[in-house]
């Protein structure tokens, strides 16, 4: 989940890059995320950067969205210069880029591949809230090259969640994914939520599988500041998330979904086999590189992070004016960069080399071992791979990994 944005450094107005952080690029996996901040309205928990049309300013408009995107990924080509890669994936994230016309999802789909180029193969994602889409924008989105549809179905228990959702949509919309000739359909569940039973989750997941996905992210939820669900929680009309309960619903789906042939490759992610699994994702997982395009993305060069502006008004005065969208940035040291590897690989099922560690995080490696965090015949084999207890834990296994 996006937490506030760090402070940073200014980003430079021209976007330019720090001597030395393109080197090596055409050789990195290399992908494009686009985030679409608009919602119809905005769920009682989340707190992503989106809006809904009263909270749009001056210059930001569902329509105007796809110019901005193009002029920002003309940008970015122009920044990275002759030896830009060509994307392996991209990501339509939001928000609900669903909310966007397919044609227009198309628009900005072409303007990447002619300006970067498009991998064979590429993996080309869209977020889509199932209430957004049907059997015709499915097939469209199909036909401009979309390759995978991630839907957020989030629960199947109507009482669960503050959020406008008809049960059994969803996998109505899994369904209509896959006759479009979607090979690659995902469904996001989120557990945890107060209100909800052993039996509503393990319904959510029943309904989940009964739609063929290929791939699903289980997160456990989360109680972000701002949120109606905090406030709620703050008043005592909810009770806060039980950690017990929060333990037994992540083991409940691991059972269930690795007994329907999805195995866990993520912590949060299960999949079948590895070419289900989001390879743009593992991008981020792997610390390669990513252009984020769009309101408040953010984005990784060679060890450079920066975020664009939050607010849409913002973001399409800086484009519109072809300055750099970045608000901040930072330079991470070597040090953070490993600590960061560290960090993500851990959370992999093929977990993180023991070389990635120094001596004191070798030391912790077996002690996670000793105390049944960690598989011994992986260690033994030079990797930190968690168990189904590590998994529980993981926090503080890769707080001990790093010291
Ligand atoms: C940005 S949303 C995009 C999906 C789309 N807007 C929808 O809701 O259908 C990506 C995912 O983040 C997850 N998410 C959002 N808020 C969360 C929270 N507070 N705790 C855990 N997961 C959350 C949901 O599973 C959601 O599908
Ligand atoms: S539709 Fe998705 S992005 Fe929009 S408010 Fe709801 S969970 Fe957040």
């Amino acid at each position: 989940m996006p937490g506030p944005p760090p402070a940073g450094e200014p980003a430079p107005r021209d976007g330019s890059l720090p001597a030395g952080a393109d080197h090596g690029l055409g050789r990195q996996a290399f992908g494009i995320y686009a985030h679409v901040p608009f919602c119809q309205t905005r769920c009682g928990y989340c707190d992503f950067n989106t809006y809904t049309a009263a909270e749009l300013g001056g210059g930001a408009s569902r329509a105007s969205y796809a110019g901005q995107a193009i002029a920002e990924i003309g940008f970015a080509r122009r920044v990275l210069g002759p030896d830009a890669p060509r994307a392996g994936t991209v990501f339509f994230g939001g928000g609900t880029p669903t909310l966007l016309p397919p044609a227009q999802l198309a628009q900005i789909l072409r303007a990447i591949d002619s300006e970067f180029g498009l991998e064979p193969g590429c993996e080309v994602t869209v977020e889509a809230n199932p209430e957004t889409v049907d059997e015709r924008s499915l097939a469209a989105l199909r036909a401009a090259g979309v390759t995978r549809i991630s839907l957020g179905m989030q629960s199947a228990a109507p009482h669960v969640l503050d959020r406008v959702h008809r049960p059994g949509r969803p996998a109505q919309c899994a369904r209509w994914a896959r006759a479009a000739g979607f090979e690659h359909v995902s469904l996001d569940l989120i557990y945890g939520t107060p209100g909800e039973s052993d039996a509503d989750w393990r319904g959510s997941l029943d309904a989940a599988l009964s739609a063929g996905p290929d791939h699903i992210s289980a997160y456990a939820l989360i109680v972000e500041d701002g949120t109606r669900l905090a406030a709620r929680i703050r008043r005592g009309e909810l009770p806060a998330p039980d950690d017990d309960a929060m333990a037994d619903r992540y083991l409940a789906a691991d059972d269930l979904l690795a007994a329907a042939g999805l195995r866990w490759y993520e912590i949060s992610n299960w999949a079948a086999g590895a070419g289900a699994r989001c390879r743009h994702n593992l991008v981020y997982w792997g610390s390669g590189n990513w252009w984020g395009i769009g309101p408040g993305a953010h984005s990784h060069v060679g060890g450079t992070r920066w975020w664009n502006v939050r607010h849409p008004s913002a973001y399409a005065a800086r484009v519109s004016a072809g300055d750099s969208p970045a608000q901040a940035r930072e330079i991470l040291t070597e040090r953070e960069r490993g600590t960061e590897r560290i960090l993500l690989l851990t959370r992999l099922a093929e977990g993180c080399p023991l070389t990635e560690l120094d001596p004191a995080g070798r030391d912790a490696a077996r002690l996670a071992v000793a105390d049944g965090l960690a598989e011994p015949e992986a260690h033994r084999a030079g990797r930190v791979v968690l168990t189904r207890r590590g998994r529980l834990l993981a926090d503080a296994v890769v707080r001990d990994l790093t010291g």
